[in-house]
């Protein structure tokens, strides 16, 4: 069985007293949250205040991004040694953000993910198709040719630990949802993808989020469907209560 995970994307949002007054607010209002691994990702300078502010609590936290290597002269860099220190478990990895502002393409997000792995930190790995990519009719080979660059080198045991994240690019940010039934035929795909390149029952037990405009009116219906298996929020998890309300869909 796959356990549902629900993270909320802060992006560039929210200064560390502003980071630890929503996490205050979510820890009460998540405290009997049952059967659902929830992960806030905050941007790098409130990860160690929140850090501290998670403990012993049922929230996970992850990084918005990372560099590949684990020390050196990549002047505003951030590794995966700092913020394994800080208690990271996650970290978001080529999201469609970083993909198009700051160039990073599936070489270098499979160089993360190798490196995120070796961390022991499991990679929330973001992939999905424009607008006009999907007019084209290339959203199968956009997603096929993301997943399995991106992938490149990560053995079965590995894959287990890596959440895949379908995150259209036209429906981040926009308000415009992708339908469920729209989320659903390209999990089954990525499903499929990963049955090939690893087995059937390494496909069955990795988790495919769906993200973009996830809301507290939408969330239930994504999550009916059978291959959806969690949500990647960004604007709505900026409150707490919409973010509460997602979680408990
Ligand atoms: P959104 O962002 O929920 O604001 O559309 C999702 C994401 O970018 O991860």
């Amino acid at each position: 069985m796959r356990k549902p995970l629900i993270a909320a994307n802060w992006k560039m949002n929210k200064t560390v007293s502003e980071s630890a007054s929503l996490i205050k607010k979510l820890k009460k209002s998540l405290k009997n949250v049952k059967n659902r691994e929830i992960v806030v990702c905050p941007p790098f300078a409130s990860l160690s205040a929140v850090s501290k502010l998670l403990k012993n609590s049922e929230i996970g936290l992850g990084a918005q991004n990372m560099h590949f290597a684990d020390e050196g002269a990549f002047t505003g860099e951030i590794s995966p040694l700092m913020l394994k220190e800080l208690n990271c478990e996650y970290v978001i990895l080529g999201h469609s953000e970083r993909r198009q502002h700051f160039k990073e393409d599936d070489d270098l997000i499979n160089k993360k993910v190798i490196a995120a792995l070796k961390n022991n930190l499991k990679p929330i790995l973001c992939i999905g198709e424009t607008l006009k990519q999907r007019k084209n009719n290339q959203t199968f080979n956009i997603i096929k040719n993301q997943l399995i660059n991106s992938l490149k080198n990560i053995s079965k045991n590995n894959i287990l630990k890596v959440v895949i994240a379908y995150e259209p690019v036209w429906a981040i940010g926009t308000g415009v949802n992708a339908t469920p039934k729209q989320a659903e035929e390209v999990h089954v795909f990525i499903r499929s993808l990963l049955s090939e390149k690893y087995d059937k029952k390494t496909a069955e037990e990795t988790r495919v989020l769906y993200g973009g405009s996830v809301k507290p009116e939408n969330i239930k219906d994504l999550m009916k469907e059978e291959n959806i298996d969690g949500a990647l929020v960004g604007g709505a998890s900026l409150s707490a209560e919409s973010f509460a309300k997602i979680v408990k869909y």
